[in-house]
This record gives C-alpha cells, structure tokens and sequence, in this order.
C-alpha cells in the first residue's frame, strides 16, 4: 500500500491561551499510521488461525498505549488488560508504506508467552535511555480489565540493552514489601541517567498510589506517596468524549522529567513532573527528593512539603513527554486537544493548544520523538476499550506525527556538579562518625 497521510488537524489557538505564540513554527500533525485491529507477523500462516480458534489472539482486545524509538525501529506496547492478547511489546520499522503495518513481538513471541515469568506479561509503557538501554515496566498482572485479575508474576523491571542486538531480558523483580503483585499497576517512568541510573514510575494502583524510585546500580527500590497530588479526584473522573461518558478514577498516571539544573548549593537537580489521569492538575517535585529512600520509609506525607501544585489545565491528562529543553507536550482528553508547555514560564499562563480535532484526537495515550525531531503521538480511544465498544469496523489506533526539531529529555544537556554529588548524602555519614568520635572520647 501507498503511504497516505492526511493533514488532518488544524492547529489553533484556545481559549485559554494567555501566552504569545512562540517565534518557531510548529508543523501540523500527521496521520502516519491507523489501525481498526491490531495484527501480527505470525510465525506460520497457521498460527493466526490456531490463536484466533483458542482466543489466544482476539484482534478487538488489543489495544496500543506506549511509544518508543531506537533507530529504525517505534516500539509499541500492548497491555494485556483484558484476554487474548498474543504479545504485550512489539515493533514496526519506522519507515515503511504500509499504514496499517502488522506488528512483530519484541524482542520475539517466545518473550511474550503469557504465564512464563521470563517473558514478558503486561507492559504499559517503555523508555529508552540515552545508553540504548530499553527499560521495560512489567507489571506480571494481567486481565486488569477483567473480573479476574490475574497476578502471573511478580512486578518488574525488565532491561534490554538495544546496543548489541542480542535482545536479552535482565529481569529486576520488584519486592513485595514496596510494591505490593495483587494491587500495583506500572503505569509510566522516566529515566534519569546520571549517579548510577533511577527510574521514576507511576503506580497508579486503585489501593496504594505512589512513586516508585528504582536505583539500578544497586537495584534498590522504594515509593513514595502522596495522597493529595497522587489520587484522582471526583471531579475530573468523569471523561466525555466522542458522544461518550465513562467514569474512570485512575490515580497519578503521566510523569515528565525536566533539564538539569544546578542548584544554589552547587549540585545538578531535574524538576520530576506528574498527574492523576482523573485530576485537572499538575504537580512538581525535585528529583532529589524522589531519590532520598529515608522519605520513602516515612511513608505517606513525607513528600508533601517538597510537591508543588503548578495549576490546572482545561482537561485530564494521560501520558506526557518533555523535551531536551523542557517543552512539555500533553493531552487535553475531554477538549481531543494536544497541548504544549514551555516549563520556564508560569503553568497557569504558558499552555498552549497545539493541535485540536474532535475525529482524528480522540484520547491522547503517549507521545515520543524519534532521533530525527520528530514529535509522536498514540491516539488510541481508550473509553471505547474500557466500555467494552470497540467498534472493528471504525479506525481505533492512530500515530500522529509532527516535526518539532527536538529530542526527547533523555538527550538533554549533563550539567557538572561544581561540588561532588554525593556531598550531601555524605554529610550525614561524616557527622555520624564525628559523634562516634565523640562518644569514644567519653568512653575512654
Ligand atoms: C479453526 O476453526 C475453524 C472453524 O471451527 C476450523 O474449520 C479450522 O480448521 C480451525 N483451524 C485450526 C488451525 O484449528
Ligand atoms: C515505499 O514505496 C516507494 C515508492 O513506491 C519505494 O521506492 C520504496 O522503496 C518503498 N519503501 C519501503 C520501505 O518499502
Ligand atoms: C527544586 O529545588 C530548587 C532549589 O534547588 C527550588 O528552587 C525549586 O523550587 C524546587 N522545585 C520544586 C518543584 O520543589
Ligand atoms: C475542555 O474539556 C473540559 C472537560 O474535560 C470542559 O469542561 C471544558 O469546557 C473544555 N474546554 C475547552 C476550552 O474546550
Ligand atoms: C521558553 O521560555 C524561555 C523564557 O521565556 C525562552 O527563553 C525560551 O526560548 C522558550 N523556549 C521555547 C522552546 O520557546
Ligand atoms: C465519533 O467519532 C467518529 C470517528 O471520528 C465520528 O464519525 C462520529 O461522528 C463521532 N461521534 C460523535 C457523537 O461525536
Ligand atoms: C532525606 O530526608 C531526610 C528527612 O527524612 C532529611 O533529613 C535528609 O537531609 C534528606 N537527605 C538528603 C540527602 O536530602
């Protein structure tokens, strides 16, 4: 099939737009992939049918949420919310004519086999870091959006390193004591490369919502919580869209990393952004403060002096992606609106639509760029799936594409410490041996 695209989505200016359009021009988003069913590369003519006859595959459950990039290839994810539901990570080649392109599994079908605890079981969403490294959020539940969840093996972070082609897992359980297997859901992270490599991830669990911080030099984990800026709210549960309402109160969900700074006391810092799906606000906290695992013991509150309420916005939101210099881009659900924010200006005044259409952005799941400056988006009608009306005959899926000349976060600026960085995490070990000192004198 010929590559067709439409130029489908006028961007204009809302509403609340306060701010003066910015010098550069945004190019207007492109329809570069739709799908009514997502299908499959299968290993032989006769799988396809066998998995359609066993409901292995039942093409209407399969719905796309994450977006990633490596070189030639947009990796997609497919959580296994409800059954049949042959792999939960794939792949397309980033430049192909087919717009409705089968998907392959990632990194093969033998890794996606549904109750294997080395493969993969339910991924929601993926990052790729600046080291090529793909860190893949495993929830090991599966059939979330069924009577019976079933929690096939326990939470994890899986690793592949893309850079030597050999696709391995390394697999990193989470313990049970921070993150509980019956109740956790790995919603969203980001990477943070620098000290020895964090991942920030929402859990947007129903029960127990939270940050989870994952150190991978040590493979230490521990979360955070904070009800107030963490849980969704009645007000914004509510999502009408495409003539429907559904009623979805889904906690902290999208998270965004911004550039390094350095701080008055001399060390790099990154604001950590994030919303509940149902909450009409955005909330701010330092990186450093993620990082401290004393203030995740301290259990709930202890992060609360440290969050920043940044406003509110017209809509809900779910994924977001920030640049290299700190634009953020997300989804306004209830207004089939994409939105960008410079984050040096003040939240309130800065929004701006950047692209709005009630046919072609129906729920704005994910975004990523691509290494060439390319912004993509996943729209992927998300109250049609969880109403269980999914239509095969309509287009469900679409990726939108447009150029901003930018990379993703990961690519940012590495700012150097003027102190060394763990100057404050030693102080505390110095005056504790200082106090030993101390009390030796008195002993002695
Ligand atoms: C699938 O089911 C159809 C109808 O029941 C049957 O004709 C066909 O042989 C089955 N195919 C396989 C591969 O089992
Ligand atoms: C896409 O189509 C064009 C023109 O038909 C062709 O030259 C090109 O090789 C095709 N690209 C791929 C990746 O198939
Ligand atoms: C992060 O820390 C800096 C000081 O290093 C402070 O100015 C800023 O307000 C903090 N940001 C948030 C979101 O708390
Ligand atoms: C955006 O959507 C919300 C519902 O989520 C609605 O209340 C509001 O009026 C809409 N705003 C605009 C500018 O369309
Ligand atoms: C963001 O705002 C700052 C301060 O107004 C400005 O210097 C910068 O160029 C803006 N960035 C973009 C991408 O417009
Ligand atoms: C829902 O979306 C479809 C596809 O864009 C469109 O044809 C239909 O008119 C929309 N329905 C409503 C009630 O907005
Ligand atoms: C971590 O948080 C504790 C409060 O629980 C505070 O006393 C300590 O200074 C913090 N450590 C760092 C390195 O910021």
């Amino acid at each position: 099939m010929k590559l067709f695209v439409f130029i489908a989505i006028v961007a204009v200016a809302a509403a609340q737009d306060k701010q003066p359009r910015p010098p550069q021009h945004r190019e207007q988003f492109r329809v570069v992939y739709e799908w009514r069913t997502v299908d499959f590369e299968w290993e032989s003519p006769g799988d396809r049918e066998t998995s359609l006859n066993s409901s292995r595959y039942i093409p209407q459950n399969v719905l796309i949420s994450g977006i990633n990039f490596y070189k030639d290839n947009i990796y997609l994810t497919l959580p296994r919310m409800l059954d049949g539901v042959p792999a939960t990570l794939a792949y397309i080649p980033a430049n192909q004519n087919d717009t409705a392109p089968k998907l392959k599994p990632f990194p093969s079908w033998k890794d996606n086999t549904l109750g294997d605890c080395y493969a993969l079981q339910f991924v929601q969403n993926i990052e790729i870091d600046r080291n090529g490294i793909m860190w893949i959020l495993d929830n090991g539940r599966v059939g979330t959006l069924t009577q019976n969840p079933d929690a096939k093996c326990p939470p994890s972070i899986v690793l592949i390193d893309l850079k030597t082609g050999e696709n391995k897992l390394e697999r990193y359980p989470l313990p049970a004591d921070v993150v509980n297997p019956s109740t956790t859901y790995l919603n969203d992270l980001v990477v943070d490369n620098r000290d020895g490599d964090f991942a920030y991830i929402t859990d947007n669990s129903a029960v127990d919502p939270g940050i989870i911080v994952f150190r991978l030099s040590d493979k230490k984990s521990w979360k955070l919580r904070d009800t107030k800026s963490m849980s969704s709210v009645p007000e914004a549960a509510l999502f009408r869209i495409n003539g429907t309402t559904v009623n979805l109160p889904v906690n902290v969900d999208g998270i965004a990393m911004g550039p390094q700074f350095l701080t008055e006391d001399e060390t790099v810092d990154r604001t950590v952004y994030y919303c509940p799906l149902s909450s009409y606000h955005i909330y701010a906290i330092n990186a450093s403060v993620l990082r401290n695992e004393s203030l995740g013991l301290k259990g709930e509150g202890a992060i609360r002096p440290y969050v920043v309420d940044l406003g509110t916005k017209a809509s809900q939101t779910d994924g977001m992606k920030m640049d290299s210099t700190g634009t953020l881009f997300f989804g306004l659900i209830g207004n089939s609106t994409i939105a960008e924010w410079n984050t040096t200006v003040d939240f309130r005044t800065g929004q701006r639509t950047i692209a709005r259409d009630p046919n072609y952005i129906q729920w704005v799941d994910r975004f990523t760029f691509d290494d060439r400056g390319n912004l993509y988006v996943v729209v992927n009608r998300l109250f049609n799936f969880v109403k269980n009306q999914v239509s095969v005959e309509e287009v469900n899926y679409r990726i939108l594409r447009s150029y901003t000349g930018l990379k993703s976060y990961v690519f940012g600026e590495d700012l150097m410490p003027t102190k060394p960085p763990h100057a404050a995490a030693t102080a505390p070990t110095l005056a504790a041996s200082l106090l030993v000192f101390a009390l030796a004198h008195l002993l002695v």
